[in-house]
C-alpha cells in the first residue's frame, strides 16, 4: 500500500487523540476531520493546531454535510472513527451510518475501523438492558458495512484500563481506593485491561495488516487477562496495604440499579456484564478472528500492574 493515508474521524476525542499520535508516531500520512461544529471549543481547537504542528492535515467536514464527508474519505485509503460511544458524555454510535454512506459513495477506502473499542458487540445480544444499546447500536452499523462491502477491520478492545482497572473495578471510580473496596460478587470473572495508547497502537498496527481484513482484532494482552481480586492483590503489593473488603452480590447489584438515571444504568450495565457475567474472557476466539499480541508480539505493551504504578 506505500505510505498509508489515514482519516480519523472524532480525533480530538479520548480514544482518538491517541490515534493521531500512533498514527503519526507511525509514518502515516494522517488526517483528521475537522468539524465545524465544534465551534469554539478552544481545547479541541488547540489540539488540531498541535496535530497540524505535528505533521497531520485537518480536513474540513461535517456529518450534517455529506459531499464533505465524502471528499474528505476521497483522499485517503484508510479511515478509523473513534466517535463517541458513551452514555453521560455522548453516544453517536449511529452518526457512523452517514460515514458509512460516504464511504460507500467514495468508493475507495480499503479499510474502516468503525467506532468499536469495547465488547465484541457481536459477542452481546445477551447483554444487561439498558446497556445493551450500546452494542445493539454498533451491530447495527456492522450490518451497514458489511452490506456495503466495504473492507473493515472490528477492534475489540476490552477495558480501557483507565475506566476499569484504575478504579479497581468499583462502580464509576477512576483512580484506586486505598482503604477499602467492594467485590462484584466473587470477584472472580476473569476480565480484560487494555492501556487505551495500546488500543492505539494495535490499531495502526492493523489498517493495512491483511491477516485482519474483513475481521476481527481481539486485545487480549496476556498478562492483563485478570479477575478482580488479582487487580486488588496487585494494587495491593504496589501500595503495601492491605485494603478492607466487602461483596455486593449480584442481586443487591441489580436492585440498586433502579436508584440510577438511563446514562448511569447503562454504564452499570457494563460493569455487570464484566464483572458479574465474565462477558470479555468467557470464549474462546474463533478461528476467522485475531488476537492482537499474536499478531504483534513487538507490541510491548503496558502490564496491568505496570499500568497501577502511576497511581500509587
Ligand atoms: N472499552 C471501554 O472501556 C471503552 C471506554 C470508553 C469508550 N469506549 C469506546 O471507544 C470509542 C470512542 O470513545 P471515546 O470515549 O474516545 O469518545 P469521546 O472522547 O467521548 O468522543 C470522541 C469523539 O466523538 C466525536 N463526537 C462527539 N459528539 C459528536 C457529535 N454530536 N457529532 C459528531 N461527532 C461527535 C468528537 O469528535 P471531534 O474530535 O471531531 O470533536 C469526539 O472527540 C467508542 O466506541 C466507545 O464506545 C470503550
Amino acid at each position: 500500500m506505500g505510505k498509508i493515508k489515514v482519516l480519523i474521524v472524532g480525533g480530538t476525542g479520548f480514544l482518538g487523540k491517541r490515534l493521531v499520535k500512533a498514527s503519526l508516531e507511525n509514518g502515516n500520512d494522517t488526517y483528521i476531520l475537522q468539524r465545524p461544529e465544534i465551534g469554539v471549543d478552544i481545547d479541541k481547537i488547540q489540539m488540531l493546531i498541535s496535530f497540524k504542528m505535528q505533521g497531520a492535515r485537518l480536513l474540513p467536514g461535517s456529518f450534517n454535510d455529506h459531499r464533505s464527508l465524502v471528499d474528505a474519505v476521497k483522499l485517503v485509503d484508510v479511515v478509523i472513527c473513534a466517535i463517541s460511544g458513551v452514555y453521560g458524555r455522548s453516544h453517536q454510535i449511529l452518526l457512523q451510518l452517514k460515514l458509512v454512506e460516504a464511504i460507500k459513495e467514495a468508493g475507495n477506502i480499503k479499510r474502516f475501523v468503525p467506532s468499536e473499542f469495547g465488547s465484541d458487540s457481536g459477542r452481546m445480544g445477551d447483554a444487561l438492558e439498558p446497556g445493551r444499546i450500546t452494542f445493539d447500536d454498533k451491530m447495527v452499523v456492522r450490518k451497514a458495512i458489511e452490506e456495503a462491502n466495504i473492507p473493515f477491520t472490528y477492534v475489540v478492545a476490552n477495558c480501557f484500563a483507565c475506566y476499569f482497572l484504575a478504579g479497581l473495578c468499583q462502580l464509576f471510580q477512576f483512580m484506586p481506593a486505598r482503604d477499602s473496596l467492594v467485590f462484584l460478587g466473587d470477584a472472580n470473572q476473569k476480565a480484560i485491561f487494555v492501556n487505551e495508547d495500546d488500543i492505539a497502537t494495535y490499531t495502526i498496527k492493523t489498517i493495512d495488516d491483511p491477516r485482519t481484513l474483513n475481521k476481527t482484532l481481539h486485545l487480549r494482552p496476556p498478562k492483563n487477562i485478570l479477575t478482580q481480586t488479582e487487580v486488588v492483590h496487585i494494587w495491593e503489593k504496589l501500595i503495601g496495604k492491605e485494603l478492607q473488603k466487602s461483596t455486593l452480590s449480584k442481586q443487591d447489584f441489580l436492585a440498586s440499579m433502579k436508584e440510577y438515571g438511563f446514562e448511569e444504568q447503562v454504564g452499570l450495565g457494563h460493569y455487570y456484564n464484566v464483572c458479574y457475567e465474565g462477558c470479555l474472557a468467557n470464549f474462546e476466539i474463533g478461528e476467522d478472528e485475531e488476537e492482537a499480541s499474536k499478531l504483534y508480539p513487538e507490541v510491548n505493551y503496558t502490564t496491568a500492574e505496570d499500568y497501577l504504578k502511576r497511581y500509587v
